[in-house]
């Protein structure tokens, strides 16, 4: 059905001051309800809802059309602003409602297969095959709106320092961010793939290159690895690459860029500069990364205090070059029952912790399992080294230093869940500087790169680069939210003679680094600036500015923990015809 009618407001910015005005709204019906002489009708659309009121006595035809409406219809509705009687205070427009002149069924619908509505509990499944439902409740519409916010902000802020969007190709050769590639067949190159880009990393120094002083992109990336729930196959990055800077420029204008978005969206003040820290420093106070500083409970190293302790399992990891740490549970020692320590030590367990020791002290003293392996002076120093009063709760973990660090590290964030510290209305922001370039894969038995292949160690490291180097330190941030990996970026090698020497100690042949990534080398022979960057994940961005959990509910079309999309069903199987051109045979055995 049609109409001539004009829709003049949104209905749900309708108030007070539209009193008496004629309006004409259009959207889905909410809720209708019958009351003798009087329909209601709740009408929403993307600004809110307000209501309908249909009196007999005001149109007698509008009246019984209403009769008819059922869930998400869809109308139009001409009528007057009037005053409410009972006004409610929880609706943005409760203060008054419309008594409808005019009404045009434009379509009807059948009962909708999950109700639109922010907090039903319908499995995400449902949710998700039913998306363009499920984007109709107020919430989602809400997670979209800002993220397209941010989007704008972060196109004008950029641009306006100076930075040019510029689109890179899709199609393309993989790009080594460590994860698996997505490959696209050739149909006219047969037996040949593109990569579908793990992030524009290649392109974007190329433009530096090229002159382009200043890039950026909202773009999508591609990485075939396990989900999680900050994590999807397909997502997007705010990139940006700039010439002629060192670490501090690109610091400098991104946490300005961070402090604009969370004005503008929250009006959170971020105070400038940011907390800067370390890696190392991160990982000796939070065993992880990607700290979430909202709280304390930071690591202290016990290892010397109980390095000829009577306790074998502390005394033979300190022996084996591992160290013993633990975290003080300051003030909050008496919410944790024995049981409630066991599933800690479940959870460190998760980790690669083979225990998690303990010590209680209370009004009668202290209380621990592990007290009888100590004498009276090692025990003053490990209340004293971790700063043990009454009240306090210490968990102590002794293993090889990578354990200790990821269980406890892991550790302090889930206590700090538990106790409900957690306020996501609190924004802590930290740089991480100074990440090893290098990292040890046990698996493989080689080194790899911690960020990627084309990042600049620092400078007065570069001569360990053949003799030590895991001591080699890189040019690399990465900015943490809350605990998230909110983006990561470096300085960029920009030497072809440097490139080589890393694509060395990375286990490439020159040939096979010519193989993969001459391109780049060969650019790199005709003048390139010195320049760095970084990559934000926008949708974990927008988690935070929505106080998500989970990052499909900040993505119109996510995937599910399978790599699958409910409601188109992809990835789907493709026709003989189509494998047959692409000179593809299909191996299921496996
Ligand atoms: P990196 O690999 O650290 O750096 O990625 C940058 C940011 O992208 C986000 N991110 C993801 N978000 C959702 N799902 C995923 N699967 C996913 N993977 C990464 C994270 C991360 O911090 N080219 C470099 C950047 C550079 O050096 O400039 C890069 O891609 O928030
Ligand atoms: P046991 O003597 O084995 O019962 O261990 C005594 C306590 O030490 C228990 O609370 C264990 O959880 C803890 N424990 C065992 N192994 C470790 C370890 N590697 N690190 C920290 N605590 C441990």
């Amino acid at each position: 059905m049609t109409t001539k009618l004009k829709r003049t407001h949104m209905g749900g910015t309708l108030r007070s001051q539209q009193i008496e005005e004629k309006v004409t709204l259009m959207g889905w019906v909410q809720k209708r309800r019958d009351l003798g002489g009087l329909i209601f009708v709740d009408l929403r659309d993307r600004s809110g809802i307000v209501q309908i009121v249909f009196d007999q006595t005001v149109s007698e035809e509008a009246f019984k059309k209403a009769e008819q409406l059922g869930s998400e219809y869809v109308i139009a509705v001409e009528g007057k602003v009037l005053l409410r009687q009972s006004v409610n205070p929880n609706l943005p427009t409760g203060e008054i409602e419309i008594f409808a002149e005019e009404l045009v069924i434009l379509n009807t619908s059948e009962t909708p297969p999950i109700y639109i509505k922010d907090d039903d509990d319908v499995s995400e499944n449902l949710r998700l095959k039913y998306r363009y439902l499920d984007l109709r409740k107020s919430s989602m519409q809400k997670n979209l709106l800002i993220r397209h916010e941010t989007a704008k902000i972060v196109r004008n802020f950029l641009s306006d320092e100076g930075f040019i969007e510029v689109e890179t190709p899709v199609l393309t050769k993989p790009t080594p961010e460590g994860a698996r590639d997505y490959l696209v067949p050739s149909r006219v190159n047969p037996g040949k793939f593109y990569a579908l880009p793990q992030s524009p990393q290649l392109f974007k120094q190329l433009l530096m290159v090229s002159g382009m002083d200043r890039y950026f992109q909202i773009v999508k990336c591609f990485r075939d690895e396990d989900l999680r729930a900050d994590r999807q196959p397909e997502f997007t990055q705010i990139d940006c690459e700039m010439s002629f800077v060192d670490v501090e420029d690109v610091i400098e204008i991104n946490e300005r860029l961070m402090k604009r978005v969370f004005k503008e969206v929250l009006n959170v003040e971020l105070q400038l500069p940011l907390q800067q820290i370390t890696y190392e420093e991160a990982m000796e106070r939070y065993g992880l990364d990607k700290p979430d500083v909202r709280f304390g409970f930071e690591l202290i190293n016990v290892s010397d205090i109980v390095k000829e302790c009577g306790f074998k399992v502390f005394a033979s990891a300190v022996e084996n070059g591992g160290s013993v740490r633990g975290i003080n549970i300051k003030g909050y020692g008496e919410q944790f029952s024995r049981k409630d320590i066991t599933s800690l030590e479940d959870y460190a367990k998760n980790y690669g912790a083979k225990g998690l020791a303990w010590i209680k002290v209370t009004e009668e003293g202290v209380t621990s399992p592990i007290a009888k392996f100590f004498n009276e002076e090692e025990m003053a120093l490990l209340l004293e080294t971790t700063k043990a009063e009454k009240g306090d709760l210490v968990l102590f973990v002794a293993d090889k230093n990578s354990v200790v660090y990821d269980s406890l590290g892991h550790l302090r964030g889930e206590v700090a869940k538990r106790l409900g510290l957690l306020n996501k209305e609190e924004y802590k922001a930290i740089w991480v500087t100074e990440f090893p370039l290098f990292e040890h894969d046990e698996e493989e038995n080689r080194y790899v790169a911690k960020h990627h292949p084309f990042t600049s160690p620092v400078v007065e490291d570069i001569p360990l680069l053949e003799t030590e180097p895991e001591r080699v330190r890189a040019r690399a941030y990465d900015l943490v939210i809350n605990g998230y990996e909110v983006g990561g970026g470096s300085i960029r090698i920009h030497s072809s003679e440097l490139q080589e020497k890393m694509f060395k100690a990375l286990g490439f042949s020159k040939e096979e680094a010519w193989e993969q990534f001459g391109f780049l080398l060969n650019a790199f022979k005709y003048g390139t600036p010195p320049h760095g960057g970084i990559a934000f994940g926008l949708d974990r961005l927008i988690m935070l500015l929505t106080k998500e959990d989970n990052i499909r509910e900040v993505i119109a079309f996510p995937k599910t923990q399978n790599a699958s999309c409910p409601l188109t069903n992809a990835p789907a199987v493709a026709e003989e015809k189509a494998l047959k051109e692409l000179s593809i045979q299909l191996d299921l055995e496996k």
